[in-house]
């Protein structure tokens, strides 16, 4: 069967995360991915975190499947030679270096149209145009400025970064989308151009909700959805909500049966409106289903506290996957806080290729995420990460160059 980007050259000059999530997700719905890496030392990331002496770490295989990968020295004048024919050849160039790094090696964007005016250069940074775009930006830093680390927390804690790494990852998912966008685009236009992720914005993007909040906290200086209401006090920013949903369907984390032991002994519980006859019926509060200081979502919502307590009492004779079962009879929305080693042995993920294990020839057999996205003309196959420089000689001969060339690149240390 064939795959949705079938014939679609990337130039993959990323490295670390953001840039690889992209590329790597490319590469999953069919385009060929050449990941151009410095000879003798690759992606940082092949030898960071390493759980095996000399071995390519998990952080970099986990990123980086389905990919080709060549060494190449882009600063001599012989790497910008085949760096030049990768241009022409390929269709996108994906980048997620410092600032400038591109035009400091002379392939400035006016540089690449020249060379090959279909060409759609995408990039990550860390900040768009503006008082910080020249900075370097890791994962965290975009959490902070993009807004989630100030949402995220408790009201009496600090600001929190989650594990979700939607700075990174989250970005690489934009840029993604702005790619196919542009290659679409192109189609009609017969033009590349430039595509933008900032980590910053896309952090934004997905902390959507809490500017909508701030606005509303601007308007009524207070909002009823959170756990400040009706006792604490409000000051000008968006507070953090701890694990209040804060949304239009209340919700909260709440204990289950074996949480003294178990760190992820938990539940999310939404108590949505149209079924609060259900949840009284279930925790045992009959009575509220008709008490006017509970019977209403805006009478509940000076009591959330109250109403989690008694729900938490509930749930607190029961496991999560019990409470999960039971409460799912009555359409009742919750979730149970799954730990990591929970995910990587639940076999419907295993069954849907969501969690995928992976044969490496280095390390072995590994687990990973496959394609979260699923197309059912174009179905992933997630293959292992490439060795460095593993697809140089077979690159090169795609781009013309014979034995003795090759030969004579690797005496002058390019690739
Ligand atoms: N041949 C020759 N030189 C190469 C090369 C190659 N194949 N590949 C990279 N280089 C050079 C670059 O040209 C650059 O040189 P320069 O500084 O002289 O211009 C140098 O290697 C280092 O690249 P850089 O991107 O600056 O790496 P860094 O380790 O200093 O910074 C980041 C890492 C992630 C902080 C930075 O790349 C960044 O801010 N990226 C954008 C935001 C981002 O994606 N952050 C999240 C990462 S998950």
């Amino acid at each position: 069967m064939g795959k949705a980007l079938d014939g679609v050259r990337i130039l993959d000059f990323t490295h670390v995360q953001s840039g690889p999530t992209c590329t790597q997700l490319l590469a999953w719905f069919g385009a060929d991915v050449i990941k151009v890496e410095r000879a003798g030392a690759g992606d940082v990331t092949r030898e960071q975190l390493r759980d095996i002496p000399d071995v390519d770490s998990l952080y970099f295989t986990m990123l980086n499947h389905n990919k080709r990968s060549i060494t190449l020295d882009t600063k001599s004048p012989s790497g910008k030679e085949i760096l030049e024919k990768l241009i022409k050849r390929c269709d996108v160039l994906v980048e997620n270096f410092a600032p400038g790094a591109l035009d400091r090696m002379g392939f400035t964007w006016e540089r690449v149209q020249a060379l090959n005016p279909k060409m759609i250069v995408a990039s990550v940074k860390g900040f768009g145009p503006g008082p910080y775009e020249e900075c370097k930006v890791y994962e965290n830093v975009a959490q902070c400025a993009g807004g989630a680390a100030s949402t995220t927390g408790f009201d009496d804690g600090p600001p929190l970064v989650t594990g979700a790494q939607i700075g990174d990852s989250g970005t690489g998912l934009h840029l993604a989308l702005g790619i196919v966008a542009a290659l679409y685009q192109r189609n009609s236009t017969g033009r590349g151009q430039k595509v933008l992720a900032a980590m910053q914005d896309g952090v934004l993007n997905l902390c959507r909700v809490k500017l909508r909040d701030q606005q509303r906290l601007a308007r009524n200086g207070v909002m009823q959805e959170y756990p400040q209401y009706p006792n604490g006090e409000f000051g000008d920013a968006v507070p953090r909500a701890g694990n209040a949903s804060g949304g239009g369907q209340p919700g909260s984390i709440v204990k289950c049966k074996g949480w003294e032991t178990d760190p992820n002994a938990y539940l999310y519980f939404i108590a949505q409106a149209p079924i609060w006859k259900e949840i009284c019926n279930v925790i045992g509060k009959e009575d509220w289903i008709t008490n006017p200081d509970y019977a209403t979502p805006s009478a509940r919502l000076p009591r959330l506290k109250q109403v989690f307590e008694a729900i938490e009492q509930w749930t607190m004779t029961k496991t999560k996957f019990e409470a999960m079962d039971l409460l799912n009879k009555h359409d009742i929305p919750c979730g149970p806080i799954l730990s990591m080693k929970e995910l990587a042995a639940e076999p419907s993920l295993r069954a849907t290729g969501t969690i995928v294990e992976v044969d490496h020839p280095k390390r072995g057999k590994y687990l990973t995420v496959g394609n979260p996205i699923k197309l059912s003309d174009s179905i992933t196959e997630v293959t292992r990460s490439p060795l460095l420089g593993e697809h140089t000689d077979e690159v090169l001969a795609e781009l013309g160059y014979g034995g003795q060339d090759i030969a004579g690149f690797r005496a002058k240390k390019v690739i």
